[in-house]
């Protein structure tokens, strides 16, 4: 499989120009992401990561560049109309789901998106409550068997974990994972880290995954891209990729930034 998913070209993007907040985020971006491929993006605070997901959900428009999903060019569609094709996953395990909803009837929301106009007339339908199981089920964290369980009632990393499958649920071309799992604890991370591996790959989902964790993103994913300053400095795939050291990484960064890295601690995580 190797059709192109997503092609981001020469994009820009600067916050308050002009002014003396002005700051260029994305400063020549060129990116070409395959159907299937499963990349994890690092680098420091402020290089640009959540800005070139955000352009890529269309939460504003880009300065200059072209941004193109499975073939159509998306400038102009607002993040709503993009939508349908992007699932996005954030930080913070609160957002993303509703706590005093019942687990399918978070599901049924997600699902349903943009299908009926009012979703809670109709309940949620048996052939709807064996699909939610059966994703569910993917997880591998029990919860197809508390469909009626208050959201609110679980834990961080079973909650994530339900926002990445709700993420899903529509068949998005793209996910967006920005710091899915920084929130939580290492072993509950590792969990929610595996159940994003499953669904990923059940799916065959196209992935661009943030990580401030060097050891995550040479562990996951088919390709590892390292942004600073707006730009992207490394892309690393393949063979190469899979013998990837954190040392290897540091070192590449250094050379291809002219920085030194060891001082971040957060990538040391
Ligand atoms: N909406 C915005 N308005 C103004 N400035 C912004 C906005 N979004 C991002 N920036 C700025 O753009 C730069 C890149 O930010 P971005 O959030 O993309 O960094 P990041 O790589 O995700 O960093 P972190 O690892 O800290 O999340 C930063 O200087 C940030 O302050
Ligand atoms: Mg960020």
């Amino acid at each position: 499989m190797s059709e192109k998913m997503l092609e981001i070209i020469d994009v820009h993007k600067t916050f308050n120009p002009g002014t003396v907040n002005e700051k260029t985020a994305l400063n020549g971006v060129n990116l070409t992401i395959n159907e299937g491929d499963f990349i994890t993006v690092i680098g420091g605070n402020g290089a640009g990561k959540s800005t070139l997901l955000n352009a890529i959900a269309g939460v504003w428009p880009i300065d200059s560049g072209i941004i193109s999903i499975d073939g159509k060019i998306v400038a102009g569609l607002p993040t709503h109309k993009r939508a349908p094709f992007i699932g996005r996953v954030f930080q913070d395990p609160m957002t993303g789901t509703a706590a005093t909803m019942q687990i399918e009837e978070n599901m049924a929301l997600a699902y349903r998106r943009g299908k009926f106009r009012t979703p809670f007339k109709v309940g949620v339908t048996r052939k709807e409550r064996e699909l939610f199981k059966e994703k569910l089920q993917i997880l591998d964290l029990g919860l197809e068997d508390r469909l009626t369980a208050k959201v609110g009632l679980l834990s961080g990393g079973q909650r994530q974990a339900l926002t990445l499958l709700m993420a899903t649920l529509q068949s998005p071309k793209i996910l967006l994972l920005d710091e899915h799992t920084a929130a939580l604890d290492p072993k509950t991370a590792e969990k929610v880290l595996t159940a994003t591996e499953k669904v990923v790959s059940k799916a065959n989902l196209t992935t661009l995954m943030i990580t401030h964790n060097m050891k995550d993103a040479i562990a996951h994913g088919n390709r590892l891209i390292m942004m600073n300053e707006g730009k992207i400095i490394l892309d690393i795939s393949g063979e190469e990729k899979k013998n990837l050291t954190v040392k290897d990484l540091l070192e590449k960064f250094n050379v291809a930034s002219g920085e030194e890295f060891a001082s971040d601690k957060a990538l040391l995580a």
